[in-house]
């Protein structure tokens, strides 16, 4: 088991967004949050890849505990290095270019040379099929052009995990069925996926497992 979520709850003051969410994801499974707007999706999702720290409850990550309310412990360390996260409307930084948002995590942390670095970030946006872009500024891309290049500046950390919080609620319908195959061939290669969505296309396009934040204990 890759990922096993036990048990968290959260509310904000006296509003209780969910109570013991439980499940668990497997290497290369793909996994839902679903429920209407602002049941609290994005927060849970946040709080699975540590922007955001749980009430109660637990996870474990490749049998490793990342957190545990009740015994205060936290590894976002851990966290940090297999769970990525893809923002809803991408979050690209508009005063770099394309090549220059893919690599700049990978060089902050030093995780490679700068040559191995681009040459990885290149052979990610050949996959994508964005290569052709690789030198011009966010705000000429199209929004699933966008995507592309967050789920490129996803990939490049070698995550296990990666999240998504509404990947198409800016797209129009034939470039959500693009971004929702890219996810699926992502899936393929072992990497876990666990994706936001309200709508009910996409969420019927991925065939997987769903977790309903609005079914309450
Ligand atoms: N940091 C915060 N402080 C207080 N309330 C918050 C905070 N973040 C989210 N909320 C509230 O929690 C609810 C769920 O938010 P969110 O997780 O963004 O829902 P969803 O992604 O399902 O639309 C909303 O009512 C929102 O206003
Ligand atoms: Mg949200």
């Amino acid at each position: 088991m890759l990922l096993e979520v036990e048990k968290i709850s959260k509310s904000f003051g006296n509003k209780q967004l969910f109570k013991e969410i439980s499940f668990r994801v497997n290497a290369g499974e793909i996994v839902q949050i679903y429920g209407k707007s602002g049941i609290g999706k994005s927060t849970l999702l946040n709080i699975i890849c540590g922007l955001e720290k749980a009430d109660s409850g637990k996870m474990v990550l490749n049998d490793e505990l990342v957190f545990d309310v009740e015994n205060k412990k936290y590894n976002e360390k851990s966290i940090r290095k297999n769970i990525s996260l893809v923002f809803q409307e991408a979050n690209l930084f508009n005063n770099k270019t394309v090549l220059e948002n893919i690599i700049m995590a990978p060089l902050y942390h030093k995780l490679d040379t700068r040559e191995n670095v681009i040459n990885e970030a290149i052979n990610l946006l050949k996959r994508l099929q964005i290569y052709d872009r690789k030198d011009i500024y966010p705000e000429k891309l199209s929004g699933g052009e966008k995507q592309r290049v967050a789920i490129a500046r996803a990939l490049i950390l070698k995550p296990k995990i990666i999240c998504f919080d509404e990947p198409t609620s800016a797209l129009d319908y034939e470039t959500s069925l693009e971004v929702i195959d890219l996810i699926k061939s992502i899936s393929a290669t072992k990497i876990a996926i666990i994706l936001v969505t309200h709508d009910d296309k996409v969420a019927s396009l991925l065939d997987s497992k769903r977790i309903d934040l609005s079914i309450k204990k």
